[in-house]
């Protein structure tokens, strides 16, 4: 190796180290309003008319059983004035109402995946709010970062690839005690998470379509700090299992169908437990897109409003479709599953901007029988980005925490509209939703 080789690669670890540690310490520092990174929860309120809407019953209903010592008093600051109740509050009102939203027993999660060739365009974004727009409302929701960037496992309170100390699932449990009574296997695998949370991510189980050691992915589900909102995060060691399963290709002993639809069969024991699963993906065109694209009920492409953009995701639909037809011509007995929809919504729309508006013409005519119900679009907003300094989605800042009061109010507007016609979509698919939509 060259000495000016080793002088770039020492540069990128000086680079790795100051980054990690800034990380670190913005996320670790002790917010007067929020407290630690790991201490995560939601603290914002939502009055009695919120709180009666996300559960499904009248306020005074509400009121009715809080007199009654059904409900616990409202939370008051030393004023007596009332505070709001949490979203932990508002579950605990759904179960004790009964009313959770849920599919019936014998119908599946439907799956989304959110997916563009295109960087930037609000995939993580989208994937992340709406299973917390999901979970808010009521629905049971897992959602699976499949990027090894980890943008969506850090939103989510999942900081990828910090060492381990503790178990964090029934799995990593089990991996804990097993290496304590010296079970080799199981010491391997707490080492290994020490350095990077690959064993909980879907790279084990693309593996295990050689070495069989997982069926499904329960070894990697974890609870966050929403009340039904499950994760699979992500680790940056997730950027080989691409490579990982391109080897499988030459491996006789494993189906070849099975390649392409791994992560479908992995989640089908899931789809009893939740009525949505998001899969949010790497800007690619790997292994893993064509599963996650397979694994679909919806796939939703992000389209950025700019001409270049435009071309970037045309070029990706060529290529997958070229992938389905390979595959349809010849791996026919892959199950891709019952009929899929694709759906584009245009994002980083700016009303300011000439050029933005005439983008959002051209995609909304071009795409037009793709579009969803209402023809919604995403709005650049500073909520966003004011958000995230704190690592906080728009569902969960408060209000010392928003860009402004509107802001706010605008930005839960510009999602809702998007969120609320993909899910009546994707729920129109059960039999039991049939009369409520
Ligand atoms: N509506 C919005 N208004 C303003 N900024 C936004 C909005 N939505 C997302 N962003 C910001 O734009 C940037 C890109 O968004 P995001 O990370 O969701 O894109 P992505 O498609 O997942 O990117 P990648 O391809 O790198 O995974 C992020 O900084 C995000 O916070
Ligand atoms: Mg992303």
């Amino acid at each position: 190796m060259t000495d000016e080789l080793q002088d770039f690669i020492d540069d990128l670890e000086q680079a790795v180290k100051i980054g990690r540690e800034t990380i670190l310490e913005i996320v670790g520092a002790e917010d007067e309003h929020f407290g630690p990174f790991s201490d995560r929860t939601i603290k914002r309120r939502f009055t009695r008319k919120d709180a009666a809407e996300l559960v499904g019953v009248t306020a005074d209903a509400i009121i009715k059983a809080e007199k009654a010592g059904k409900l616990p008093e409202p939370d008051k600051d030393e004023k007596k004035k009332m505070l709001g109740y949490t979203i932990y509050q508002i579950d605990h009102m759904r179960s004790y109402f009964k009313t959770y939203p849920w599919k019936a027993e014998n119908e599946e999660a439907r799956v989304l995946c959110v997916t563009n060739l295109k960087g930037g365009c609000y995939k993580t974004t989208l994937s992340t709010y709406i299973s917390q727009f999901a979970a808010l409302n009521g629905r049971r929701v897992l959602f699976i970062d499949t990027d090894p960037q980890g943008s969506g496992s850090v939103l989510m309170n999942k900081m990828p690839d910090e060492p381990l100390t503790e178990p964090v699932n029934e799995f990593t449990k089990q991996i804990f005690r097993d290496a304590e009574l010296g079970d080799d296997r199981a010491i391997e695998i707490k080492e290994s998470l020490q350095s990077d949370h690959y064993h909980l991510t879907i790279g084990p189980l693309a593996e295990s379509l050689e070495n069989h050691e997982f069926e499904d992915l329960s070894y990697a589900i974890q609870s966050t700090h929403w009340p039904n909102l499950d994760i699979i995060q992500s680790s940056i060691a997730l950027s080989l299992s691409n490579l990982v399963i391109q080897k499988l290709l030459s491996d006789d002993s494993v189906q070849p169908e099975m390649i392409y639809t791994y992560l479908r069969a992995g989640i089908e024991k899931h789809k009893k437990d939740y009525d949505l699963i998001v899969f949010d993906s790497s800007p690619d065109v790997a292994f893993n897109n064509v599963n996650l694209v397979a694994a679909a009920d919806m796939v939703l492409m992000p389209a950025p409003l700019d001409f270049i953009d435009y071309h970037a995701s045309v070029r990706y639909l060529e290529v997958f479709k070229e992938a389905f037809v390979y595959l349809q011509s010849n791996l026919s007995k892959a199950d891709f599953g019952s009929k899929k929809v694709f759906r584009v919504l245009p994002t980083k729309f700016d009303k300011t901007n000439e050029i933005s508006t005439r983008m959002l013409s051209i995609v909304n005519d071009s795409f037009e029988r793709f579009l969803l119900k209402g023809q919604p679009v995403i709005s650049f907003t500073q909520q966003v980005p004011v958000g995230n300094f704190t690592l906080r989605s728009i569902y969960e800042t408060e209000p010392h925490n928003r860009s402004s009061r509107e802001a706010h109010s605008r930005a839960i507007k510009i999602f809702a509209n998007a969120f609320e016609p993909i899910m009546n979509e994707l729920e129109s698919a059960w039999p039991s939703k049939q009369d409520y939509l």
